[in-house]
């Protein structure tokens, strides 16, 4: 089922087993390269317990697929989400409560879909690129514990297809 490669083989961690591993990036459509994507991240994820460390491959690999502007994750740390794992441009640290689109989606516990972030009351514009944008809750044992926070350069980037694969992708975490 996992379509990772493993060009370098075996090397030395703690006497783990340890594979390199490249991602591979195929699909025309966007269901196409969500579909590729899934059992990649899940072989990955799977022989790894350290949630940092999944959160910061699951970002990588959404962002090369996809070539977003900002894919990373905010934290739950007591009142405030703090900025997680991430690729692209630097970013606010921390969000709170109900604050912007990530504050927003923890307070509601529900995946927020923005097609024009200038639309949305509130909205944290930690980069004036950022056009539309998508946060969805990370859940452990009935809680949300994270957000996953993705930006586009461009208008109307998210919409169902992404929230129903996306919201597939953290269960995984
Ligand atoms: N735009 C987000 C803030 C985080 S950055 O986009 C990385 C928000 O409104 O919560």
């Amino acid at each position: 089922m996992s379509q990772l490669r493993y060009p370098l083989g075996e090397c030395c961690d703690l006497n783990r087993k340890y594979e390199m591993e490249e991602l591979i990036i195929q699909g025309e459509t966007k269901q196409e390269r969500y579909e590729a994507l899934l059992p990649q991240i899940a072989a990955v994820v799977e022989d790894e317990a350290d949630l940092i460390a999944n959160m910061a491959n699951v970002a990588a690999m959404l962002h090369e697929t996809f070539g977003f502007w900002w894919t990373g994750f905010y934290r739950v740390v007591g009142e405030e989400l703090v900025l997680g794992p991430f690729q692209g441009p630097m970013a606010c640290t921390r969000i709170r409560k109900g604050r912007g689109v990530c504050g927003t989606a923890w307070a509601e516990e529900e995946t927020q879909v923005v097609p024009d972030v200038e639309k949305f009351p509130g909205h944290i514009a930690c980069s004036s690129a950022s056009r539309s944008e998508i946060v969805v809750p990370v859940w452990k044992e009935g809680i949300v514990i994270a957000v996953l926070d993705i930006d586009s350069a461009q208008l109307a980037t998210f919409d169902e297809t992404d929230r129903r694969y996306l919201e597939q992708i953290v269960r995984l975490l």
